[in-house]
Parts: C-alpha cells; structure tokens; sequence
C-alpha cells in the first residue's frame, strides 16, 4: 500500500486520508504521562525521544494516515532569543523580543537553537512505517508576529495596533527568511509535508490580508515549491473567510484547511487545491449521533473532490480517545 495523504496530495485521488490538528495532546493519557515527566513544556519540545513518543501515539491508538510532529509554532520566537512559559489555563506567556538576536543572528545559529526539532524528525520518520506521512510544520509570519507583540495568547486582547505598518513589515520579512529555514530544515530531516498555521489570520483587517496573510504565505510556499517540489504544503488561514479563494488562487498552496466559521457554500470546490478538515472540535463533546451528522456534511461536501478529513481547530483536551477512535472508524466506512 502506498502513502495515502501523499497520494491525496499529489495524484489528488479521492482515497480520504485521516489525522488530526493536536492528534498527540492533553486527552491522550499517554501524552499526560509523558508530559508529567516534562514540566517545562518548552523543554519537553527540545526532547527527541519523548518528542517520538508523543508524536507516535496516536499512530499507534488509531492508526490514522499521518504524524505530526512534536513540537509548537512558539519554538521559532524561542530560537530567537524570545522566553516563552506555559502556563496552566494563560496558554503561552512571552517575554518582549530581542531586536538584535531576531534580526541579526545568523542562519546557523537559528539552526542550531532547532537542532532538536531536526533530531526528532530524524528518528521519528525511521520508526514511522512508509505508508504513513510525517508533517513538519511552522506558524506563518502574521500569526508569530501576533505572539511576538502581544506577548500572549490574542483571544482576550490584541495590541498590535500599538506598532506600526513600516515595523510590522519588517518583522513579518524576517520571519519569512526564518519560517522558511526552519521548514527546509525540517524537509531535509525527513518531513513529507508542511502545514503552515495562521491561527490568528481572522484578526487581520479585510484590507490588509494581502500584505500580512496572503502574500507572506505565497512567498514561503514558492521558495519550498522551488527548491523541494516534491514536498506538498498545506496552510491554515484560520478564520479567512470569504478570502479563501482568493488567498487558494493567490498564495497556491497543494492543500487548504478550512475552519468551523467557513460556510461550505462560499467555497470553491472546482479550486486546484485538495481541502482538508472543517468539522468543530466541539462535536467530538456533544455525543455520537450529532458528531456523526455533522461529519456527514463535510464528507457530502467534498465528495467529488480530493479531501483529507481533519477537524477546523486542534482536539480539546476534553475530548475521549474512545471518541476519536469511533470517528475514525465512521470516516473510514462511510460511502457517500
Ligand atoms: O499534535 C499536534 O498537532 C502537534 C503538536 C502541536 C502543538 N502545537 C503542541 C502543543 C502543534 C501543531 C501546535 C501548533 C500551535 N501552537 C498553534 C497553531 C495551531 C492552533 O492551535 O491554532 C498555536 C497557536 C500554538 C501556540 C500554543 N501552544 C498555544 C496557544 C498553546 C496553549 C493552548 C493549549 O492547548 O494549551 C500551546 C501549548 C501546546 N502546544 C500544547 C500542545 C500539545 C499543550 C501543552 C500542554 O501539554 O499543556
């Protein structure tokens, strides 16, 4: 059997690949136990062994078609001098950046700082059987920029007003350069995919997502098609809306995931892309009538197009492996 995700990618057949956002998270109590070992969660992503463990359970629970790895969007800011703490129920808690490290450390030692991540890739891709993928992935310039400035998580506050364009600019073009190392770096360990998330490109003002959402994205996907043309880049512009044909036209990833928010009936499905995911966590709470009813949705939705089956945001911590295991189980018999 050959790698289904990839062949979804790239021949576009209609074969249905599976794996979720967070599929290695706080529901799993086989993350939990190796995340009491970790206290630190930054530390825990600087771990290669236990970074292959997390990233390999749930293969081994629901032997879903891929593996993402390890880690978290945060660990770039991280590498450029930035100090991030977790903490319980805060989320993400940063220190202000360092205007020399971010702009003038060189590509080597950024690199270095990462060498972690490159590690576990390594080692997870030789335990990982063929025919399941390995995603690598980075946050996209706009949604590190907003972590940069805001210095936590932007759900309650954002004030990135307080800089301005000229500056923000400036600091999206370098976090282009560094996205984009990081993902080479991550290719040339052994990631079969990259899957860019801009979580926050729904708090971008509808005038503005060309410059911060849809062109430093096209920018990254360009320079992997260029030089990796064999690595397929999936980008999640969470929260885009009714830009999303023009950032699938514009910034031409091979694969797009769409959020709980976006109406199916705006979507374009005769776009060249392949569409994954959409259906809200929060089904995966409500009990099994309901969350099949809606999964149903997607899966007529997509039907006769090239489709990976995912969720619109991450697993919640809530959520019941059982649960995930029975949706597995609902997508992989379902005939629409
Ligand atoms: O299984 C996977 O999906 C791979 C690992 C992964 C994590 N973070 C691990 C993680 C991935 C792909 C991410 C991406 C990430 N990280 C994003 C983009 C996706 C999204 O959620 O919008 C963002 C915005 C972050 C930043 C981040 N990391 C936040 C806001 C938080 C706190 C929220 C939370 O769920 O606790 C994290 C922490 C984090 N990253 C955890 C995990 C498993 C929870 C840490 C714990 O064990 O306490």
């Amino acid at each position: 059997m050959s790698n289904k995700i990839l062949s979804c990618l790239k021949k576009k057949e209609k074969n249905l690949p599976i794996w979720f956002m967070r599929q290695a998270g706080r529901y799993l109590p086989e993350y939990q136990s190796l995340r009491k070992k970790n206290k630190n969660f930054i530390n825990f992503c600087k771990n290669p062994e236990d970074i292959q463990k997390a990233t390999l359970q749930p293969i081994k629970r629901f032997d879903v078609d891929a593996a993402i790895i390890f880690s978290d969007i945060l660990l770039i800011l991280d590498a450029t001098g930035q100090k991030i703490s977790f903490e319980e129920k805060k989320g993400p808690i940063l220190n202000n950046y360092n205007k020399k490290i971010f702009y003038q450390q060189s590509d080597k030692d950024f690199k270095k700082k990462l060498k972690k991540t490159y590690e576990s890739i390594k080692k997870t891709r030789k335990k990982l059987n063929k025919e399941k993928a390995l995603i690598g992935f980075a946050g996209a310039p706009w949604t590190l920029l907003v972590y940069m400035i805001n210095k936590q998580s932007p759900k309650k506050k954002l004030e990135i007003e307080k800089i301005k364009n000229k500056e923000k600019e400036k600091i999206i073009k370098r976090l282009e350069h560094l996205i984009y190392l990081h993902c080479e770096e991550q290719i040339k360990s052994g990631a079969d995919i990259i899957q860019l998330f801009d979580s926050w490109a729904g708090k971008i003002k509808e005038k503005e997502i060309n410059k911060f959402c849809i062109i430093p994205n096209a920018n990254i996907i360009k320079k992997i098609k260029k030089k990796y043309p064999h690595i397929p880049v999936i980008c999640f512009p969470k929260g885009i809306n009714k830009k999303i044909n023009l950032f699938i036209k514009k910034a031409k990833p091979h694969a797009i995931n769409i959020d709980p928010n976006m109406k199916l009936k705006k979507i374009n499905i005769k776009a060249n892309v392949v569409f994954q995911g959409g259906l809200d966590p929060k089904f995966l709470l409500k009990g099994e009538k309901q969350m099949f009813k809606k999964t149903k949705e997607y899966l007529d939705f997509f039907k006769e197009t090239p489709y990976i089956f995912n969720l619109g945001h991450g697993i919640l911590p809530q959520t019941k492996p059982k649960t995930v295991k029975r949706l597995v189980e609902f997508v992989r018999s379902y005939k629409p």
